[in-house]
């Protein structure tokens, strides 16, 4: 009788978390979302966002890809296995979207990308796979704009008065569009506008501060007082090169140095308030996350996606979320 009762404590206590499991609560959607790194500040913001918007609509699982691809395939894996409504995915590697979509389609589960855009040809695999974004070529204009006007405002910028802005440009990840098309279009207004340019150095600090920081301080050993500006394709490369700027004695003692960023991170804007980033480009995390979430709750619950009914504009499968400029002007709009 003893070892009967065992049993059948046993045996339930296996069956009820399979039965649990096993009944779908049709009426909540599980979302499954992998972010490339949980240690990246815009990313964090865009995660934040995410968590709220979902919040009394949808069950989500987030998971931290580590900056690993391969772990990120397990992931997706993983979402599979749990027999999720939608996926919402963060590739680490953008070349990789289209293996992701092949395991989703082939498990009819949608996918909604944001922040690293896969390759046309991979989005086209399946009709269930949308991007929400920024274009990145918006933003590298924007920043170049504040530049441009600090430059022809303040000619002592021109510290060898050979009316030529020598800069440095920290990059983000080689191959991440925002990367790429920031710098080539921050590079491409400016000449547009006028305005005659050298690059004495480029290196990719992998939008990472630290990195940022060291980068910058080499460029300061090589260059010196002959650097009249920094371009940076995010806020936290932005950061550390101030600090390396600082630690050369700038920002006290009449002694400046434009630096822009993207991003407007909350860091981003107190330094914007302590006057040492010139300027800065909101990158939406807010509106990025909620377009992202209310497609992700369409696709769950199989219904109709357009512009209406998701409360973004739409271009095909895709959403594009504005840029704004943010300079000493109007920082205190977007302090929390
Ligand atoms: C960019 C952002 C960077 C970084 C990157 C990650 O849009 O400006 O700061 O977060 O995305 O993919
Ligand atoms: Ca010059």
């Amino acid at each position: 009788m003893k070892k009967i009762i065992q049993l059948l404590i046993c045996l339930t206590s296996i069956v009820i978390p399979v039965a649990a499991n096993g009944i779908k609560e049709s009426s909540t959607p599980q979302i499954g979302c992998a972010i490339y790194k949980f240690d990246d500040t815009f990313m964090s913001g865009v995660r934040n966002s995410i968590l709220n918007a979902v919040e009394g609509k949808a069950k989500i699982t987030i998971v931290d890809s580590e900056n690993n691809q391969a772990k990120q395939n397990e992931d997706v894996e993983l979402f599979i296995k749990l027999g999720i409504d939608c996926m919402i995915l963060n590739p680490v590697d953008r070349a990789a979207a289209g293996v992701e979509i092949d395991k989703a389609k082939a498990s009819q589960i949608p996918i909604v990308f944001v922040n690293r855009q896969p390759f046309v040809d991979d989005m086209e695999k399946w009709d269930k796979v949308y991007y929400v974004g920024a274009r990145a070529k918006e933003s590298g204009i924007m920043s170049a704009q504040i530049l441009a006007d600090y430059w022809k405002t303040h000619p002592e910028a021109d510290r060898n008065n050979d009316g030529i802005l020598q800069y440095v440009l920290l990059k983000g990840e080689p191959g991440h569009q925002d990367a790429e098309q920031r710098s080539e279009a921050s590079t491409e207004y400016l000449k547009k506008d006028g305005i005659k340019i050298q690059k004495l150095a480029e290196d990719t600090a992998m939008w990472d501060q630290v990195k940022a920081q060291e980068k910058m301080a080499s460029f300061l050993a090589s260059f010196g007082n002959g650097i009249e500006a920094v371009i940076a394709n995010n806020d936290d490369m932005a950061l550390g090169a101030i600090e390396a700027l600082k630690a050369d004695g700038y920002f006290s003692n009449n002694k400046y140095m434009p630096v822009i960023g993207v991003d407007a991170t909350a860091p981003a804007l107190q330094a914007l308030q302590e006057g040492t980033l010139l300027g800065t480009v909101l990158n939406d995390a807010h509106n990025q996350a909620n377009a992202a979430v209310n497609i992700a709750l369409l696709l769950a619950k199989n219904e109709k996606i357009d512009s209406v009914s998701i409360g973004y504009e739409m271009e095909g499968h895709y959403v594009w979320i504005p840029y704004q400029k943010v300079t000493q002007k109007n920082y205190k709009n977007f302090l929390e």
